[in-house]
């Protein structure tokens, strides 16, 4: 079966099986199948951050799970549970319409609500982190149902425990969030100060505003957002790079470390808006890489690999491929 139309890069990779699973009998159904007829099974929820780098031989199980309902929680606090097939921008909408706050400098984000604790998806000043409660999910091995607390999912820049000890182990089938009944705007991100937002709502829509101005709509132009994360380098070496270039974009990062604009160092070295047969760098945003259709996923590799070379030579800095592929 053809991955092609579930996966927002849309190169049309093949996998053995491709099955929908809307709730966790699903799930154990079909994983008591794989382990009968000796496959491997992919979990997948839009495929928006997912590279199919060739066929897969297993079973690709779309996590469709439904359902949101909101609690009184005892802090003052609001508990929202999301299943994990929920979409992850109308689940936003739907918090802030409800009057629980904190999801909505998340607006536009492709995906589900199960795949955003998986690389704690961020943007403009906040990452899913911040109001993570537990993580709900199925042990593919052992048939397990374990809720983890957020202190335990080992959160980090676009990382967690999902992405490293328990990568390609588990479906997550729930992701319970503490959000906050008072909306307490964060303006912190470059931009946003002149947003004039008076509701989480209108903050929300000038975010969504922000991001068709610079990211390309996965529906309309093949992509998996940003190809690359931003590096994060010591303190010596920002110094050698300021000095030589001073228009370099960074931001201080923890431990006095530094993080890098990726799209500032691969616009620097003259890809934006460049085009490689069927792939090409976004001419609106260096850091996302598209697919303009009818291309194949070693074109877009070996386009990664060159910007990655050009760099390395001129910054010495190396940059990691911020999307998961498959096979590894
Ligand atoms: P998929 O691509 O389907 O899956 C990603 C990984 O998670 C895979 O390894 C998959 O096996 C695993 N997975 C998915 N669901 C489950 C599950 N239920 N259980 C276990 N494993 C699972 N990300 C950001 O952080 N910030 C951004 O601002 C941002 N902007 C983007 C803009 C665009 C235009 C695009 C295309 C992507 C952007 N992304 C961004 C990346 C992407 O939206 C997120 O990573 C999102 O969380 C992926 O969700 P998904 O359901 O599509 O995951
Ligand atoms: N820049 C350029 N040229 C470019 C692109 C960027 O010079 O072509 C410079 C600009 O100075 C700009 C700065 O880089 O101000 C930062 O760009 P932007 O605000 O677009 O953010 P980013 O660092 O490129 C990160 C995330 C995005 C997230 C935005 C907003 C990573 C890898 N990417 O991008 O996440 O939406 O910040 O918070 O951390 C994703 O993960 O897929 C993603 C899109």
């Amino acid at each position: 079966a053809s991955l092609k139309p579930w996966h927002t890069l849309g190169f049309d990779v093949k996998a053995k099986g491709i099955v929908n699973v809307y709730s966790e009998a699903d799930i154990f159904h079909v994983l008591s199948f794989a382990k009968q007829q000796g496959l491997s099974v992919l979990p997948l929820g839009e495929g928006s951050n997912t590279i199919f780098a060739k066929d897969f031989a297993g079973i690709v199980m779309r996590v469709c799970i439904q359902g949101r309902r909101i609690e009184q929680g005892v802090d003052g606090r609001l508990m929202v549970y999301g299943a994990a097939g929920e979409s992850w921008h109308s689940f936003v909408r739907w918090t802030l319409a409800q009057g629980a706050y904190g999801l909505e400098n998340l607006s536009l984000i492709p995906g589900t609500v199960g795949a955003s604790p998986i690389q704690n998806i961020g943007a403009y000043g906040v990452e899913v982190k911040d109001v993570i409660d537990w993580v709900r999910y199925i042990d593919i091995a052992s048939g397990e149902v374990i809720q983890l607390s957020a202190s335990d999912c080992l959160f980090g820049y676009r990382d967690s425990i999902f992405k490293q000890q328990l990568r390609d182990q588990i479906v997550i089938t729930e992701v319970a969030f503490r959000l906050s009944s008072v909306f307490t705007p964060n303006l912190s991100y470059a931009g946003l100060q002149g947003s004039h937002a008076a509701d989480a709502l209108q903050l929300s829509d000038y975010i969504v505003g922000v991001r068709k101005a610079k990211l390309p709509d996965p529906q309309t132009l093949g992509n998996v957002g940003s190809f690359f994360k931003n590096p994060v380098i010591p303190a010596e070496h920002y110094q050698v790079l300021k000095e030589k270039f001073p228009n370099l974009v960074a931001y201080p990062a923890e431990d006095g470390y530094w993080k890098l604009a990726a799209g500032w160092l691969i616009d620097q070295c003259g890809f934006k808006g460049t085009r490689k047969g069927n792939v090409g760098v976004y001419k609106h945003q260096a850091l996302v890489l598209v697919h303009f259709g009818e291309g194949c996923v070693a074109d877009l590799l070996s386009l990664a690999w060159d910007i990655q070379q050009q760099v390395w030579l001129r910054f010495s800095v190396r940059m990691e491929i911020e999307p998961r592929i498959y096979p590894q």
